[in-house]
């Protein structure tokens, strides 16, 4: 392994990443051909094959999964690096890799403005996931912090819940349960539902609740984003459980009701967790305190508006 470089790991994991030479050579605007020189030389100094063609896909070996786990050590441990040298320097830089469930988007772009703008040095990664491929991603260590709302049952992490995130029952703006207080869960039972698709929190949420009190739901439809279940709420395709937050900073809407279903609004936690004992880079770690003093303003903005309405 003396002889490999760290370009050539550098090839191997863009390789690895999109199981492709030539999105790979894109990614790094390099030749397909330059991109398989700099394989064959890795494997040349591994001395086992990293990667198997089968068919047009290409998959990783047992060398090649072991190598990827130390490539992404090795950047890491660079990109720290690379931060710890800014930090002397008095500059916070570097890049923060950041993963968040779908519902997030509604409110932790708006937090990443003025962040970058407090840190123009800090470029930012943010991928948007639902829970299942955010577990993924935690479970292979590619981001520095994950925010979530349903914490991962076999993982050790660190955690800190840092914002409320209620569930409400959401339903077209003329229905006739619009007019009732107190609706019995049950009643929920007898209407069209929307449902997120399988891997969602959202809905691994709401099957819990309904098979808790024996009930089951009459799935119409199921929709991977809660923008187009919000859609087809307001188009009377029926009605569905979401997050407040999907209703933006004002956490109401002219399109959808929130119904008073007895029970709701379910209180859930935001929150932002990592692997128990990894150690955060400075970026990560600013972005960490940035999160949990701006999610108190936040929470009151929202709690304000709400409060108004
Ligand atoms: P989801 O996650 O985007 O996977 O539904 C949201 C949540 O867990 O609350």
């Amino acid at each position: 392994m003396k002889q490999a470089t760290l370009h050539q790991l550098k090839v191997f994991e863009v390789v690895a990443r999109h199981g492709s030479f030539t999105r790979a050579a894109e990614e790094l605007f390099i030749t397909q051909p330059t991109v398989s020189m700099q394989i064959k030389q890795l494997t040349k100094a591994v001395g086992l094959p990293l990667i198997e063609q089968i068919g047009k896909r290409l998959y990783l070996t047992d060398a090649g999964r072991e190598l990827l786990v130390t490539c992404r050590e090795i950047f890491e441990s660079l990109d720290k690096f690379e931060m710890a040298v800014s930090d002397f320097k008095g500059l916070k830089q570097g890049r923060l890799r950041l993963a968040a469930v779908t519902t997030t988007k509604y409110f932790i772009p708006r937090m990443l403005g003025p962040f970058c703008k407090l840190y123009p040095g800090i470029d930012i990664e943010f991928k948007v996931t639902n829970h299942e491929g955010l577990l993924e991603r935690l479970n292979e260590n590619v981001d520095d912090l994950y925010i979530l709302s349903k914490l991962p049952e076999n993982f050790d992490i660190s955690y800190y819940p840092f914002l409320e995130n209620p569930l409400v029952v959401l339903a077209p703006i003329d229905h006739p349960l619009t007019q009732e207080k107190n609706i019995p869960l049950q009643r929920l039972a007898g209407e069209p539902f929307i449902m997120r698709e399988a891997g969602s929190g959202t809905r691994s949420l709401v099957q819990e609740l309904f098979d808790e009190h024996g009930l089951k739901v009459q799935v119409r439809l199921e929709l991977g984003s809660n923008e187009a279940i919000k859609q087809a709420i307001a188009g009377g395709l029926g009605i569905s459980v979401l997050s407040r937050h999907t209703l933006g900073l004002e956490g109401t809407t002219n399109d959808v009701a929130i119904l008073d279903v007895e029970g709701f609004p379910i209180r859930r936690q935001w929150y932002v967790i990592y692997p128990a004992g990894k150690k955060l880079s400075i970026v990560a770690n600013t972005f960490y305190q940035y999160l949990l003093q701006e999610a108190k303003h936040f929470a009151t903005n929202l709690n304000k508006t709400t409060a108004i309405k």
